[in-house]
């Protein structure tokens, strides 16, 4: 099992291999510090991070597309190629040309591959949706996943192992031939069959209109992640896949990204388009990313405007010429800030031992508790600590619930509760808050009769104040 590489560890990392570099002269390119590079792969890449696009096989042989391909992006996508459609257009007969064409053009040109998609109820050939027995399906299914992965075993950075499997509006499943034969386990099925196949790929479970925090489809998808990890189901990441109207992301979408990521899951934007491709809107999404350590890259899905698959939106960062919009600019300038990518292996992780905390020094500390929204029964409520003391590395918050309060969920932090007492850790990528420094987490909770504000808050044993 690799290791997870947590941020701390990066930036520490990333001075000693600074300093070594120094000694032989040669440029190392640090996150905050580096010069700010001229393509977007490059610019992603000094935190960590990839910038990909789709991919569609027939335009290879266009110079102006390729030329855009290989100078700004590091990571591919096939659009269409890897889909069941197109891989096994009849039952066992497998057909990987197209797929093959796009990987042998990114193992040329230093491009990873991401794998999309093995399971998906569109772009299914007949044969499969007319199944109807469980044997059947379950054996199609797993052997479609376990062909395809080893064709492309160890030139695949991740595969969106289930696509759109959820239904709009709706924590549960969609309607589809895997869901209606095979039932809710279908989806972790596939997963256990994809690690099987190909150990070292990382597995992504894939979907759109999950990027809003409070939707519905992204709480059952939350949930389903959760369940995954906590009974050891194989699942790396998740993608978002951001096709976005011209507002850009839901105001909401970082905390998102981090509620997935504090899973232990890495979080990927997977086909990256917005109408009319307003600056603010991509900068606005970039950052999302960036801002998360466990946002490992983006992709956006096309090109050209005339290569989307949004006709007349011109959702993307080249016109149909192949020059640059100015949300390409957005887009670089966004990529510079933000943190280190502190990503994970394909592994499931262990859980990482609670670090001893530094007690803060004698300023002590604030605590400013908000109620978010309130319902029968259920509440939201966002806290923010402010130390004042001296820098701490990790974190415990401590409080009392007044009135049978109980925490059903959170996010930003681990939060364990005991009768009325509560303790919050920090995650691994909210440990350190300096002197003067904030962080903020939030949970759900329900409640009964009254909701007053807890009492007693403390900052890693040391008493705060309210504001
Ligand atoms: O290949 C046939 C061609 O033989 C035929 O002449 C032509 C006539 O219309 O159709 C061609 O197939 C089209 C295919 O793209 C390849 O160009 C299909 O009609 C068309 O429906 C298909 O659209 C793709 C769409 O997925 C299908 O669901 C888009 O290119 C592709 O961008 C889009 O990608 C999806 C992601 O996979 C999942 N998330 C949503 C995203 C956007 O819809």
């Amino acid at each position: 099992m690799k290791p997870s590489i947590r941020p701390r560890r990066v930036r520490a990392l990333v001075s000693v291999l600074a300093a070594a570099a120094a000694v032989a002269g040669t440029a190392l390119l640090v996150p905050g510090s580096a010069q700010a590079a001229s393509t977007l792969g490059a610019q992603a890449a000094q935190s960590g991070r990839y910038f990909g696009t789709a991919v569609a096989a027939g335009k290879l042989g266009d110079s102006t597309y390729s030329t855009i391909l290989d100078r700004e992006f590091n990571m591919i996508t096939p659009e269409n190629e890897m889909k069941w459609d197109t891989t096994e257009p009849s039952r066992g007969s497998f057909n990987f040309g197209p797929a093959d064409q796009i990987v042998n053009h990114a193992l040329a040109h230093g491009q990873r591959m991401r794998g999309h998609t093995l399971v998906w109820h569109n772009q299914l050939p007949g044969w499969v949706s007319g199944i109807s027995d469980a044997n059947t399906l379950r054996s199609v299914m797993d052997n479609h996943i376990t062909t395809e992965m080893t064709h492309f075993k160890g030139k695949i950075y991740a595969w969106d192992v289930v696509n759109e499997a959820f239904a709009d509006g709706s924590t549960q499943h969609r309607s589809s031939v895997f869901q209606n034969v095979l039932g809710n386990g279908f989806i972790e099925e596939a997963f256990r069959t994809a690690r099987a196949a190909d150990p070292n790929a990382k597995l992504c479970y894939n979907d759109y209109n999950i990027e809003n925090w409070s939707d519905a489809k992204t709480q059952g998808v939350y949930a389903m992640v959760k369940d995954f990890k906590s009974r050891g189901v194989p699942i790396d990441c998740v993608g978002f896949q951001s096709h976005f109207g011209s507002g850009g992301p839901p105001a909401s979408f970082q905390t998102t990204l981090s509620n997935f990521a504090a899973l232990g899951v890495d979080v990927q934007l997977t086909e990256l388009d917005i109408a009319q491709a307003p600056s603010t809107a991509y900068s606005n999404t970039v950052k999302a990313c960036v801002n998360v350590a466990r946002c490992a890259g983006i992709t956006v899905w096309g090109i050209r405007d005339s290569d989307s698959w949004r006709t007349g939106e011109n959702p993307l960062l080249f016109d149909a010429n192949g020059n640059k919009k100015a949300a390409y600019s957005a887009v670089l300038s966004a990529l510079a800030g933000g943190v280190p990518y502190g990503g994970g292996g394909t592994s499931t992780p262990t859980p990482t031992p609670t670090p001893t905390p530094t007690p803060p020094g004698s300023g002590g500390c604030s605590v400013k508790y908000t109620i978010a929204s309130q319902w029968t029964g259920g509440f939201g409520a966002n806290i923010t600590v402010t130390n004042l003391g001296d820098p701490v590395s990790s974190w415990t918050l401590t409080w009392s619930f007044g009135a049978g309060q109980q925490v059903t969920q959170a996010w930003n932090a681990t939060v364990t509760q005991s009768g009325s007492n509560v303790t919050a850790r920090n995650v691994d990528y909210n440990g350190s808050i300096p002197a003067n420094g904030s962080t903020s987490f939030g949970f759900n909770g329900s409640w009964n009769g009254s909701n007053p504000a807890p009492s007693n808050f403390a900052l890693n044993g040391t008493a705060c104040t309210t504001a």
